[in-house]
């Protein structure tokens, strides 16, 4: 049977834990809890309801003072590393402070030991907790909500993409998801592979785009080299901007094409298509 990871018997009152609580996941999966009636707490360094920074451990015992479950987000993949992970440490800490349950938003590929999440995967599966993993592909709010949005502003979508192509999932499908292993058992021991329905390139992406926004974008395939440029000369860290080269040129390979059966294996239902998605945030007005 189904419980509400809320109150466990009379007078407990058991938060769920919102990490990246206003990034694209976590804040819908806070306004859906929200409106079913279970207690969120959203946390992050900024904003949310309790600050919490993963690099300073003494803000996680008030952030997990009463917790019962917890969704789990590295926001930043090039601090996933550490022995262990700052993320690993934080799950440990939530467990011994009394959370149940654990949903830990991860990547694809985190069973190879060389990924960044994969120590973080290992110490969620033995923490004791019941756990569940997301491994979602590139999320289509990325051209709306991340880095992709000035560009397509700017009417130029210039990657070194190819002719690859990507299942962009909805960071609704995630959250959707995420709140049905965080409020339902039978998720527990699972790990979900989410995608949308079918892979697309950045040439028919941009198309969509342009034709739901009304507004001219043109796809560029340019080179990992041109691509590198183009950051560096925008001040992103060289480090950094070289690691999202190597990431976005791997979708020339066809590297990221495999579609995953997580949003209908844990939801019954299809994954929204990206058709769909651009019609929805053309109206909101970002592209505009
Ligand atoms: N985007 C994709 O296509 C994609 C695909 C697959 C997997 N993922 C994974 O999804 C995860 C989330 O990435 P995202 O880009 O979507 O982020 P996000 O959830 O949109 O936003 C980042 C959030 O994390 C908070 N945050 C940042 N640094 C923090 C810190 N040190 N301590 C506590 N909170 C912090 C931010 O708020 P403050 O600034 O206020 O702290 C913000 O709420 C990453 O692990 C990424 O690898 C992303």
């Amino acid at each position: 049977m189904d419980r509400p990871v809320g109150p466990r018997f009379p007078g407990e009152v058991k938060n769920t834990l919102i990490l990246a609580g206003t990034g694209k996941t976590g804040r819908r999966i806070a306004t859906a809890l929200t409106a079913a009636g279970h207690p969120v707490r959203t946390v992050s360094r900024t904003a949310g309801d309790v600050r919490l920074d993963l690099d300073d451990p003494t803000t996680w015992p008030a952030a997990l003072d009463g917790v019962g479950a917890v969704y789990l987000v590295e926001p930043n993949p090039h601090a996933a590393g550490g022995d262990p992970p700052r993320l690993a440490r934080l799950a440990t800490a939530a467990v011994e402070s009394g959370a149940r349950r654990l949903v830990m938003l991860s990547a694809p590929g985190a069973d190879d030991e060389h990924h960044p999440f994969h120590a973080t995967e290992q110490t969620v599966r033995e923490s004791g907790a019941e756990w569940t993993i997301l491994r979602p592909n590139w999320f289509s709010q990325n051209f709306s909500e991340d880095f992709w949005l000035p560009v397509i502003r700017g009417g130029t979508l210039a990657l070194p993409t190819g002719d690859g192509r990507v299942p962009f999932v909805d960071a609704q499908d995630i959250a959707d998801v995420a709140v049905a292993a965080l409020t339902e058992d039978r998720h527990a021991g699972q790990v979900y592979e989410l995608s949308g329905p079918r892979a697309i390139g950045f040439g028919e992406a941009a198309e969509l785009i342009a034709k739901a926004s009304g507004r001219p974008l043109e796809y560029v395939a340019v080179t990992p080299t041109a691509y590198l440029e183009q950051q560096l000369a925008n001040g992103v860290p060289e480090l950094i901007a070289r690691r999202f080269t190597d990431l976005v040129s791997s979708v020339s390979t066809g590297a990221h094409e495999a579609l995953g059966d997580g949003v209908e294996r844990a939801l019954g239902r299809s994954p929204r298509r990206f058709e769909d998605f651009v019609v929805e945030t053309a109206a909101s007005g970002c592209w505009s």
